[in-house]
């Protein structure tokens, strides 16, 4: 997945837009063979054999790619959510309807100059039409939706305490901003890929791609 995410960043940074402009329609023409069969496939399923099937990381994180997870195994969390257009108010010219299947091409959006990072810093970012709250903490980077899935509630006034980050709204609402997940249970709170710019540096956030939590592997 980081693989793939990072050689489509890759084709975002080409110069010639004619070969740019190719790949992309390659990619649509791929995403839309893929989109009808696997929603064809799903059709022909029985009862249960979805639930069943999914238990398979691989094939759960395809068919979340392609909104195919049963409500039940939406959490907001999936591992590459796709985000429905109307919900997103583009600021980048990357951000581009995949042939009208509602979904967006990958891409990655830069922070705002005055959002730059120190140790322990939180910056409410308006990015892609969505708040995000943008974190640097133990030299990483962070970027989680600044709004509750469990509440609906806007959580920019919380604290950040590690990795953690306590919100405002009660004792006991606390999230992991490696990977989203409320202490104690409950739902995750969304959460976006971040990189450095190979050329400027600046601080990315990635929409429309898988998310892989950066949380030490033991
Ligand atoms: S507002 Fe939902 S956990 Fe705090």
């Amino acid at each position: 997945m980081a693989q793939v995410a990072s050689l489509i960043s890759g084709i975002e940074s080409l110069k010639d837009e004619n070969t740019k402009h190719q790949i992309y329609q390659i990619l649509d023409g791929i995403d839309a063979i893929h989109r009808e069969a696997l929603h064809r496939l799903v059709r022909l399923f029985k009862e249960g054999v979805l639930e069943q099937v999914i238990t398979d990381p691989a094939i759960n994180t395809l068919m979340s790619m392609y909104g195919l997870l049963p409500p039940e195994n939406q959490d907001g969390q999936e591992a590459a959510e796709l985000i429905p257009l109307t919900n997103l108010s583009y600021e980048s010219q990357e951000s581009l309807d995949l042939g009208g299947t509602g979904t967006v091409r990958p891409h990655w959006i830069p922070v705002p100059d005055e959002a730059e990072p120190t140790e322990g810093s939180a910056y409410l970012c308006d990015l892609d039409g969505k708040k995000i709250l943008v974190i640097h903490q133990n030299k990483n980077d962070y970027a989680i939706s600044n709004v509750c899935s469990e509440h609906e509630a806007a959580i920019e006034d919380g604290v950040l305490d590690q990795t953690l980050w306590h919100c405002p709204h009660g004792p006991a609402c606390s999230y992991d901003i490696r990977n989203g997940k409320r202490l104690g249970g409950g739902l995750s709170l969304q959460c976006f890929p971040t990189k450095r710019d190979e050329t400027t540096g600046k601080r990315m956030v990635g929409f429309g791609m898988p998310f892989e939590p950066k949380t030490p592997s033991f």
